[in-house]
């Protein structure tokens, strides 16, 4: 393998070595990101005349070329090539002669590959950004038809309060839109140009950072060591995506939970379910189940990057060079995930007459007949104990509380009367609920305009979320 550190090696690497050293497998996605870099910091090279205007054209035609090249895929990554970096490299000085031995004027790659896994993060989180707007959107459609339909609401996988679907599954909105301010906050940190670190000290050369950096949307890092061998954007980058996809394995256990015949909630679409090579009848969530399993992989994504990075001395080691395989899976694993359950919360039936059935049996209007009777005047621990012993009652005779005869109340307790019946209705309990936040159509409907005003839908770059937005 021709490599471009030959000057001081003799031998070279030994050819079983070959392939363990090199990176190119895996960073060659990073093409169009290293080129970008390259022709910004040849841009600087020739502002501050360390390359003539003739070195200049040459470098940047060849380095327009190749992408080009590589993009229509005239250009294939040889295998012999150590990294992206050299590869790019060596395939410019073929083009160009001379001039293309010039580029790395005030350089290492040890900046470049910090710089490229930089850029490259910045546009996979512009992705992932749009890919959350998308299953955001897909729930907020979801909760807009379903601000009436009442279902139980859960603790302890044991039915509680009515709830709204809406206001069930705004939750996950909510989760999503943190997930995006993370990676607001995040990028915010990755958009800064380690280039013109070099190795790790700096260059006797005297370049500009800070047009480079500029030229790329980026500020400079403020020190070299730290540029050449700061890792934190990329850990960041896996913990915002290890925790969206705690999100989605709770929406995907969900979606897998109420496709199952006991609950019966939703129906998955066919185009987003699969069948059993020997059950006839079977119809299995995979996709919302591979949504739940994946999320482990990002996990492990993350622990193997804070593991990698653990105890390095500074500045750059060659450990570094296993930080890109973790975070591309952690990048593609998220996305592919967000959008599949996407299409899956767009596709879906919601089976409404199944949830209010849910909804009707297991008392979960008790607190609303506890609350009765304290707004009566009764302490509500009172309140409480006597409900818990009509719940008991009902639960032996088969009966849900709005079956007790008004008699039978008023043995228990004078402050009963007929506005007892309406005060434990379902839709009605659902529609009281209309604290900040809570479960009334009013306050789904409050939420799905802070949603829609919040930073899932300021488009792709950041923005700071309106003055009257609580978020
Ligand atoms: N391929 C390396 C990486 O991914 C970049 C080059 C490292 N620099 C060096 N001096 N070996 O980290």
């Amino acid at each position: 393998m021709k490599v471009l550190w030959s000057g001081r090696a003799g031998r070279g690497l030994d050819p079983a070595l070959e392939s363990f050293n090199s990176s190119l497998p895996f960073d060659s996605r990073m093409y169009e990101q290293d080129i970008k870099g390259s022709l910004a910091h040849a841009a600087m090279l020739r502002g501050q005349g360390l390359i003539d205007e003739k070195d200049f054209e040459a470098i940047s035609g060849g380095l327009n070329s190749i992408l080009d090249d590589i993009k229509s895929g005239a250009l294939e990554f040889s295998k012999s090539a150590e990294d992206i970096h050299s590869f790019i490299e060596t395939e410019l000085t073929e083009r160009v002669g001379d001039a293309g031995k010039r580029l790395h004027t005030a350089r290492s790659r040890n900046d470049q590959t910090a710089l490229d896994l930089r850029l490259y993060l910045l546009e996979r989180s512009r992705e992932i950004k749009a890919a959350l707007a998308e299953l955001a959107s897909a729930i907020m459609e979801k909760a807009r038809l379903h601000k009436d339909t009442i279902m139980p609401g859960y603790t302890h996988l044991q039915r509680g309060q009515p709830l709204s679907f809406a206001q069930h599954i705004l939750a996950y909105a909510f989760m999503l839109e943190r997930d995006r301010q993370r990676l607001d906050d995040c990028d915010r940190r990755t958009a800064v140009s380690p280039l013109g670190s070099c190795a790790l000290a700096g260059t006797t050369l005297p370049i500009d950072r800070f047009m480079t950096a500029k030229e790329l949307g980026m500020r400079p890092c403020e020190n070299s060591v730290d540029g050449v061998s700061d890792r934190d954007f990329a850990i960041e980058f896996c913990s915002c995506a290890a925790l969206a996809m705690v999100h989605l394995s709770r929406l995907a256990e969900e979606l897998i939970l109420w496709s199952s015949l006991e609950f019966g909630f939703i129906e998955p679409d066919e185009s987003c379910s699969t069948g059993s090579s020997i059950m006839p009848q079977k119809k299995n969530p995979d996709i919302a189940e591979l949504a739940r399993g994946k999320s482990g992989r990002v996990f492990g994504d993350l622990m193997a990057l804070l593991t990698v990075m653990k105890g390095l001395p500074l500045a750059y080691d060659k450990d570094m060079q296993e930080d890109k395989e973790a975070v591309f899976d952690a990048a593609d694993t998220a996305l592919a995930c967000l959008r599949a359950l996407a299409l899956m919360v767009s596709t879906m039936k919601v089976k409404t007459e199944r949830m209010l059935e849910a909804a009707k049996r297991g008392f979960i209007n008790a607190t609303d007949c506890a609350d009765y009777l304290a707004a009566r005047g009764m302490p509500f621990r009172d309140a409480y104990k006597l409900t818990g012993e009509l719940v008991r009652e009902c639960a032996e005779s088969g009966r849900s509380l709005d079956e007790l005869s008004l008699e039978e109340l008023k043995a228990r307790s004078q402050l009963f009367e007929e506005d007892y019946y309406r005060a434990i209705d379902l839709r009605e309990c659902m529609r009281k609920r209309s604290s900040y936040g809570g479960t009334s159509p009013a306050s789904v409907e409050a939420q799905l305009e802070i949603l829609s005003k919040s930073a899932l839908f300021a488009g792709e770059d950041f923005q700071d979320a309106p003055e009257d937005s609580p978020l």
